[in-house]
């Protein structure tokens, strides 16, 4: 209507010059201005739920994802700054509302497939506290085949008796060719864990964020100093009698870093090839290398690269350059912003003894030398 409309006012326009021109013409500009404004400003009320999920991946692995997901996927070098991304929102959302207006049948706009269905995991991140699980799991989760529950389940430790579908409830959806994953530190040193993972499939895919015990356990004494100041010294919990040298170790801190006698219990339900071990330093030092390595043994395609990560000079650690579902930078070492307590070098000494024929066990177990000393 608004070309007709258009088409019978220009042609006169050319010759003769009327009031009646002027006003139709001003009426046609109102309704175009409208035609663009209204829509936008009832797409946000109405669609404000549906929003899309994007990932960015790299440009090799972008087409392959896009025809197989419908996900809102990006190759990294178009990936848009938040203002351009809030701006595609708007965009898929106001598509998908003309959709609706047009068809009356409601199809999600892109990126909102609520597709897949819930799993369990097919992979879990068991430990350890203090290691770097959590940056392991955000920075595998950047790619495209992985999705994981947000949150620590605990669901093999403290809540076994809600069963598997309580469980399988708490993952996200995912596509047949997708990943699911979990972490829950405290699995590692729960007794019971390999057992009851192994009953869930003993196919099951393990890794294990490993770091020097002693800088693991000054780290989970740090962090739990902050949530409890009256805690006694760390000397104090540490040791039975310091100057035997005698060390407690039903103490969590110290128990946590016996990676040897942890894995013993693991290697009685799983192979060792079902373990892959992620050394918590060199996820500071080289975090796409050890990357490299988590995605080879999930059998997944080497997306996560050294693309994704810059290294934050003041912080000292390696942050993501897109977190997914946040607008601020992701860091290694982010909870560590504190300062270590600071331990004398007599208790590190004789704490550094006390591990290294449980660390020299560990190396010999995984066949690898993670060099702590
Ligand atoms: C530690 O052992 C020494 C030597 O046997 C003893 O004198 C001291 O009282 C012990 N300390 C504690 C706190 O048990
Ligand atoms: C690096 O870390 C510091 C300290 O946490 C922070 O203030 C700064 O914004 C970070 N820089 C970048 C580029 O992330």
């Amino acid at each position: 209507m608004g070309c007709v409309l258009l088409f019978n006012r220009l042609l006169p326009f050319s010759h003769r010059f009327t009031r009646t021109s002027i006003g139709l013409l001003s009426l046609l500009l109102s309704y175009l201005c409208y035609c663009a404004l209204f829509p936008a400003d009832t797409i946000m009320q109405k669609a404000g739920d549906l929003t899309p999920s994007c990932q960015w991946v790299p440009a090799d692995g972008a087409k392959r994802r896009l025809q197989k997901s419908f996900s809102c996927v990006l190759p990294l070098d178009a990936r848009p700054s938040s203002v351009e991304a809030s701006r595609l929102k708007t965009d898929q959302r106001a598509s998908s509302t003309h959709n609706v207006a047009r068809n009356d049948t409601p199809s999600p706009p892109m990126g909102y497939v609520k597709f897949g269905n819930k799993k369990l995991p097919n992979a879990i991140i068991v430990g350890v506290k203090k290691g770097g699980t959590r940056a392991v799991l955000e920075f595998i989760r950047i790619h495209p085949d992985v999705r994981a529950a947000g949150t620590e389940t605990h669901f093999f430790d403290r809540n076994y008796d809600r069963g598997l579908e309580w469980y399988r409830g708490l993952m996200p959806r995912t596509l047949e060719s997708q990943i699911t994953m979990e972490k829950t530190p405290s699995y590692f040193v729960t007794k019971e864990t390999p057992h009851r993972i192994s009953a869930m499939s003993r196919d099951t895919k393990l890794i294990v964020v490993v770091r020097d015990p002693v800088t693991r356990a000054i780290s989970d004494y740090t962090q739990t100093l902050s949530k409890t100041p009256d805690l006694p010294s760390f000397q104090e919990l540490a040791f039975r009698n310091q100057t035997l040298g005698i060390v407690d170790t039903s103490w969590n801190a110290i128990r946590i870093g016996l990676y040897a006698l942890h894995l013993e219990n693991w290697l009685h339900y799983f192979p060792l090839a079902q373990i892959h071990f992620v050394s918590g330093e060199r996820l500071i030092t080289d975090p796409a290398g050890e990357l490299a390595r988590v995605q080879d043994f999930l059998g997944l395609k080497r997306i996560v690269t050294d693309k994704h990560f810059y290294f934050n000079r003041t912080k000292g650690f390696p942050c993501l350059k897109k977190p997914e579902s946040s607008g601020s930078p992701r860091c290694l070492g982010k909870s560590k912003g504190r300062t270590h307590v600071q331990i004398d070098r007599d208790a590190i000494e004789q704490l550094r003894d006390f591990y290294r024929p449980y660390n020299v066990k560990f190396y010999e177990m995984v066949g690898h030398d993670f060099k702590w000393e």
